[in-house]
């Protein structure tokens, strides 16, 4: 196999949870470039269909599933159907998240829960779903879960993003620990600031935007296609002996000026 041809994901089912918008529905089109059978996920059905007939237009594979990664018994059916249409998921990107910022003294237990229920909880179901599949199957695979440079450093009115975020770094590292033996790797991607739904409103004001300029050793935003070369390194053969990394995409954000 020549180098180049390590990141295909030629004939991989891929699940990519949180797909129906923002960085998941961007890696998932690559991935379809990438020639794998795409599963995408996600609670708004509607729109997950109308890009997987998209990437189909476009001569892809794809197919589109209901998944709420908060239900343990979504994400099972999710893998269930995957299975069932293109065979043992091989590839997962764990992308699915929500970023609502609030002061800490301000936290109800409820916005507490909802936080950690979908950032960190769903990430180790989703994971854990897919790794026992793999174990069964008797076949290896890749995890690749989105982290946040807000789970390697702290930002004002996201304790709980932080919380949860810090914690998929270590699992992502846990995981990989006892997952070695089983030829599955597990590895993060950590993203600075990209504008997605989460986040438009403020990146569209001048505040955020000065706040860019000034955090941001590169002074701009991520563009989206600078995740697909991280995203397909770790998902592909390309990163075959790489796992527990947690690669941080951030235009130098980590490296800013204390
Ligand atoms: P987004 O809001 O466009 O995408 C998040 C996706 O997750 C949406 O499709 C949403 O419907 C889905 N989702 C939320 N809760 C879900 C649930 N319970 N079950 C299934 N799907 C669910 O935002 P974006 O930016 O694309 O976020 C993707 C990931 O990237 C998130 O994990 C986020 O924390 C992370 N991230 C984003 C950064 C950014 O600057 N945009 C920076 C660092 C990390």
């Amino acid at each position: 196999m020549d180098a180049l041809q390590k990141f295909s994901l030629a004939g991989k089912t891929v699940l990519i949870t949180g797909a129906s918008s923002g960085i998941g529905e961007h890696l998932a089109r690559l991935a379809a470039q990438a020639g794998a059978l795409v599963v995408l996920g996600a609670r708004r059905i509607e729109r997950l269909e109308k890009i997987a007939q998209d990437i189909q237009w476009l001569g892809g594979e794809a197919l589109a599933v209901a998944l709420d990664v908060t239900d343990r018994s979504s994400v099972e059916a999710a893998f269930h159907a995957a299975e069932a249409h293109f065979g043992v998921v091989e590839v997962v990107l764990n992308n699915a998240g929500v970023g609502n910022g609030r002061r800490a003294l301000e936290i109800s237990e409820d916005e507490w829960r909802a936080m950690l229920s979908t950032n960190l909880d769903g990430v180790w179901r989703v994971a854990q779903c897919a790794a026992q599949r793999l174990v069964k199957a008797g076949r290896g695979g890749s995890i690749v879960n989105v982290a946040s440079i807000l789970g390697l450093r702290v930002g004002n009115g996201y304790s709980h993003y932080c919380a949860a975020k810090a914690g998929v770094v270590q699992l992502t590292k846990s995981l990989a620990l006892e997952l070695a033996r089983h030829q599955i790797r597990v590895n993060a991607i950590a993203p600075g600031y990209f504008k997605t739904e989460m986040n438009d409103a403020y990146f569209d004001c001048d505040k955020g935007q000065a706040y860019i300029r000034d955090a941001v050793p590169m002074r701009r935003l991520g563009l989206r296609q600078e995740l697909d070369g991280p995203f397909l390194l770790l998902a592909s053969e390309a990163g075959s002996f790489m796992t527990g990394e947690v690669m941080a995409v951030d235009g130098g954000h980590l490296l800013s000026t204390l």
